[in-house]
């Protein structure tokens, strides 16, 4: 489906500025959601064009079909355990590289990948970044645990709304088989100990926060592309 949102093209920048990092011989992270599959699709075009041959690890569904349309050779992590680099999108990134991800709910895959790369680069329009992360945290949890799962992430300061499907009655069931409680904190002040914290939640298969990431590719809406490095 074409993207028509009013920053589809700075995705379509950031996406396919990021696939130039690709060299052959890598082995490649492939993230979910629109930003990054114009890095997929440029991909493609690079290995139509220049004979780029990589190998990459999808983090979906979704990425490994689109990764397949475009021709690229695919593995997983139980062959390359180590990635030289992964490339995926976010929900909201801060001015310390701090990530919400998981709007595709597939955030709990994205993250063990993103672990894996040696680097971790973030591609985004320039709506994405704030000071501050407030979007509200998907937290991927087993459907046995999620009501008490969403108690105590309340206790976190939280307050969970249980994902609902779009054309499909009942709850979002992610690639893994979990449901996803969106779970509002407000404005995250710490959010390494709130990370932390909710991987100590019993039921918790993975969550949004992000704390690994290298580079974020930013795209401005007028164009250009900002690189804003970890220190
Ligand atoms: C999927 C994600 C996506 O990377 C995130 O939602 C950004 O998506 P988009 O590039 O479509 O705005 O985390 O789980």
């Amino acid at each position: 489906m074409k993207d028509v949102s009013a920053n589809a093209d700075a995705k379509r920048l950031a996406g396919e500025a990021a696939a130039e990092l690709v060299r052959s011989g890598m082995v490649v992270g492939l993230g979910t959601g629109s930003t990054v599959a114009w890095t997929i699709r440029r991909l493609g075009a690079r290995i139509e064009a220049e004979g780029l041959d990589f190998l990459g690890v999808p983090t979906s569904f979704q990425a490994e079909s689109l990764a397949i349309e475009c021709g690229i050779s695919l593995t997983t992590l139980n062959q390359h355990s180590v990635l030289d680099l992964a490339i995926d999108g976010a929900d909201q990134v801060d001015a310390d590289l701090f990530a919400i991800k998981g709007g595709g709910a597939a955030h709990t895959r994205e993250k063990v990948v993103a672990c894996s790369a040696r680097r971790f680069v973030i591609v985004a329009d320039e709506s994405k970044y704030a000071k501050k992360l407030t979007w509200p945290v998907p937290v991927e949890v087993l459907p046995f645990a999620y009501r008490p799962a969403e108690r105590w992430l309340r206790a976190l300061g939280g307050e969970p709304v249980l994902r609902l499907g779009r054309m499909k009655d009942g709850p979002v069931i992610t690639d893994n088989g979990n449901f996803v409680l969106d779970v509002n904190f407000g404005t995250i002040e710490e959010p390494a100990a709130l990370a932390s914290k909710m991987n100590a939640v019993a039921g918790v298969v993975g969550h949004g926060i992000f704390e690994s990431v290298d580079e974020l590719y930013l795209a401005g809406m007028g164009g250009g592309i900002k690189r804003i490095k970890r220190d």
